[in-house]
Order: C-alpha cells, then sequence, then structure tokens
C-alpha cells in the first residue's frame, strides 16, 4: 500500500500523509504524477483575438516550465503547439505577435502557425528530412466559452474534468462574461499548492474564519458534491439574502437560492460563480513551501458587483492565507502525521486527498 494511501470511506479515513508536502522527491514526482496528465487553463480567446496572432507562455512557470505557443490561424482556429524548435531547441516565438507563419530566430526554420513544419535553409542534403518529428508538437486544447483549457498529454480527454462544471451552469451566458485585468491579482502564498487547494475544499472553517462570508451563507445547507476530477461546493443563500442566481428553469438547482458555486477540478483549478460573474483561481506551485494563486476576475453583471457571496474576496483571501500559512508550519512538526476527517463537513478535501493518493500510487 502506498505511503499515501487515503481509505475510501472518509468515517475511517486518515488524511494525507504529512510526507507528501515534505519531501522534496516527491514534490518533483508530483509534476509527472499529478500535473503532466491534468488539464490546465490557460487563459481566454483574446489572448489571440484575430488570425495571425501568437502568444507564448510557461506552463506553470517554476514548476512544470513547459513553453508553449497559443496560435490563432486564418481560418481561425486556435492551437497551441510547443514554442521549442525542433532544430536546436531554442524558443520560437519570445513576444507576442502578428505573424503569417513562424520563423525561428536562430536558424530561420518556419512552421505554419498549426505547427507543421514548412522550409528550413541549408538542409537540402539532409536525409529523411522533414518527418513529423520536424512539427511542432500540438498539444489538445479544450475550449469553454471564452476560456481556454490545455492539457501535455497528448491524447487526454478533457470532460472528467470539466463537464460536470459545463453542465451545471452551461445556461449562464460565459461568452459575455468580460476579463477585468485591473480587478484581477497575483497572491504569493506561503504554503505548499496543495494546502492551499484543501483549504478550499471545505466551507468547515467558514463559521471560524470568514465572519462577513458567514452573515451571507448559509452553514447549514452548505454542500458538497463529488464527481470524477472536480466538485462543487454550493452556497445557499442565508434566508433574506438578496444576491442570489436569478435560475433558469432548466437549472438543476432552480428553486434554491445559490449565491455561489464553486467549482474545484483537480488538481489546481477554483472557479467561483457569483450572481456578479466568476472569480477563477489558479494555484501555481513554486517551491515546496511557496506557491503563487492568480485570481482572475470576469465580470457579467456590472450592478452585482462585489455584492453577497462575492464581496470583498481580498479580505476572504487575506483570513485564508493566515489560516493556510499556518497549516505550513504545522506540517513541518515531528509530532503530525496524519489528521481524521468531519463525515458531513469535509468531504471536498478527503475527495483531493483521494485523487493525490490516486496519481501519485
Ligand atoms: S534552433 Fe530553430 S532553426 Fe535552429
Ligand atoms: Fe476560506
Amino acid at each position: 500500500m502506498s505511503r499515501f494511501y487515503v481509505e475510501p470511506d472518509i468515517s475511517i479515513a486518515k488524511t494525507l500523509h504529512t510526507d507528501f508536502y515534505t519531501d522534496a522527491a516527491v514534490f518533483d514526482l508530483a509534476k509527472e504524477k499529478i500535473f503532466s496528465g491534468s488539464w490546465q487553463f490557460v487563459g481566454d480567446v483574446g489572448m489571440v483575438h484575430e488570425p495571425g496572432r501568437c502568444y507564448p507562455f510557461t506552463l506553470l512557470e517554476k514548476y512544470i516550465d513547459e513553453p508553449l505557443l497559443l496560435t490563432r490561424d486564418q481560418q481561425n482556429t486556435i492551437h497551441c503547439v510547443s514554442n521549442v524548435c525542433t532544430h536546436r531547441g531554442t524558443i520560437v516565438i519570445k513576444e507576442p505577435c502578428k505573424t503569417a507563419n513562424l520563423r525561428c530566430r536562430y536558424h530561420g526554420r518556419q512552421f505554419g502557425l498549426d505547427g507543421h513544419f514548412i522550409s528550413m535553409p541549408e538542409f537540402k542534403e539532409v536525409k529523411n528530412f522533414p518527418t513529423a518529428d520536424d512539427n511542432l508538437a500540438r498539444l489538445p486544447l479544450f475550449q469553454w466559452g471564452p476560456w481556454l483549457f490545455v492539457s501535455l498529454q497528448l491524447h487526454a480527454a478533457p470532460e472528467p474534468y470539466l463537464q460536470d462544471m459545463i453542465d451545471r451552469v452551461g445556461w449562464l451566458p460565459v461568452n459575455d462574461f468580460v476579463y477585468r485585468p485591473e480587478l484581477s491579482k497575483d497572491y504569493i502564498v506561503q504554503s505548499h499548492w496543495a494546502l492551499y487547494c484543501e483549504n478550499y475544499l471545505e466551507g468547515f472553517h467558514i463559521p471560524f474564519v470568514h465572519a462577513g462570508l458567514n452573515a451571507v451563507l448559509d452553514f447549514g445547507n452548505y454542500v458538497t458534491e463529488l464527481f470524477r476530477y472536480s466538485n462543487l461546493q454550493l452556497g445557499i443563500g442565508k434566508e433574506g439574502e438578496g444576491d442570489v442566481f436569478d435560475l433558469p428553469a432548466s437549472s438543476p438547482d432552480y428553486g434554491k437560492q445559490v449565491a455561489a458555486y464553486y467549482f474545484f477540478v483537480f488538481p489546481n483549478m477554483m472557479f467561483n460563480f457569483y450572481p456578479w460573474g466568476l472569480s477563477i483561481n489558479i494555484v501555481k506551485p513554486l517551491s515546496q513551501q511557496q506557491c503563487k494563486v492568480s485570481f482572475l476576475t470576469y465580470v457579467w453583471k456590472e450592478e452585482l458587483f462585489n455584492r453577497g457571496a462575492g464581496a470583498d474576496l481580498n479580505q476572504v483571501e487575506m483570513e485564508d492565507e493566515e489560516v493556510v500559512e499556518a497549516v505550513q508550519k504545522g506540517i513541518l512538526s515531528r509530532y503530525y502525521r496524519h489528521g481524521r476527517y468531519s463525515v458531513t463537513r469535509e468531504q471536498g478535501t478527503h475527495h483531493f486527498h483521494r485523487l493525490i493518493a490516486e496519481a501519485m500510487e
């Protein structure tokens, strides 16, 4: 049995062994075991807003560190390709730009915007050239509304990760959501990335840690639903709470006073839908004891912004960081290895630990 085994029965299960957070080799191993097969948020279609646009980026900088390139070709198809030249391995495109073809700065190899090899100077004498290996690797890209997701695994299916969320809130006019850079922000948190996630995954701490949020949410009716690689915490508004979704009859939640949908997609993505729009939080590992959490704000109904359960998110974040950073100190203790779960309040955290255990096997 792996040292990270977590019992499926939450009532007898112990939490993940602290070696997961403290062992440097495990932190590295998780790159392949947990992240390489997952779907990762890239950004939105505005990054390549017209044909010919190219947007280079590094997937999970300082951790996965994979150089990738987003492009939009002349047929308006968006691609995600490796940004590493198949000749001698330099970075092909350094800055966002508009171009007909991708041309490597080093020795002039050219590729189409979908990554296929086009030409190479001084290569007439080279035998068995070009082959499929000379194309830039093309990665699976998934689009929901304006949002783009990529997987490093060439044949990964997005549905087990994303479809449950899409089915649940698919009635929202997500293409009308507007990205607001001035309302978006990165937070550096002094904790292991998984500690940040597992705090997010339980509403148990809300009455203890978030006085403002607790005044809005009905803790008694707060529920967690588990899916294959994602889960949902449904925040029901207190009696009289006005800032709730105006749900269509087609919604499975029709008739409920939903103040917030908190979706978690394994291993590191959070999608918080409020009546005003969406706050996406991406947790990016930086080191064993530090992560960066990118908050991206998409506003749908401006007049509802910063109200209800989606108010003062910066304040809520400060409250979360304080407890998560204290856990980071605590898990280094020689006296703590495992905890236990509340059967009614920590299903999300248990689910997350089970998924980690499964991936690390
Ligand atoms: S490394 Fe790109 S052409 Fe040589
Ligand atoms: Fe919290």
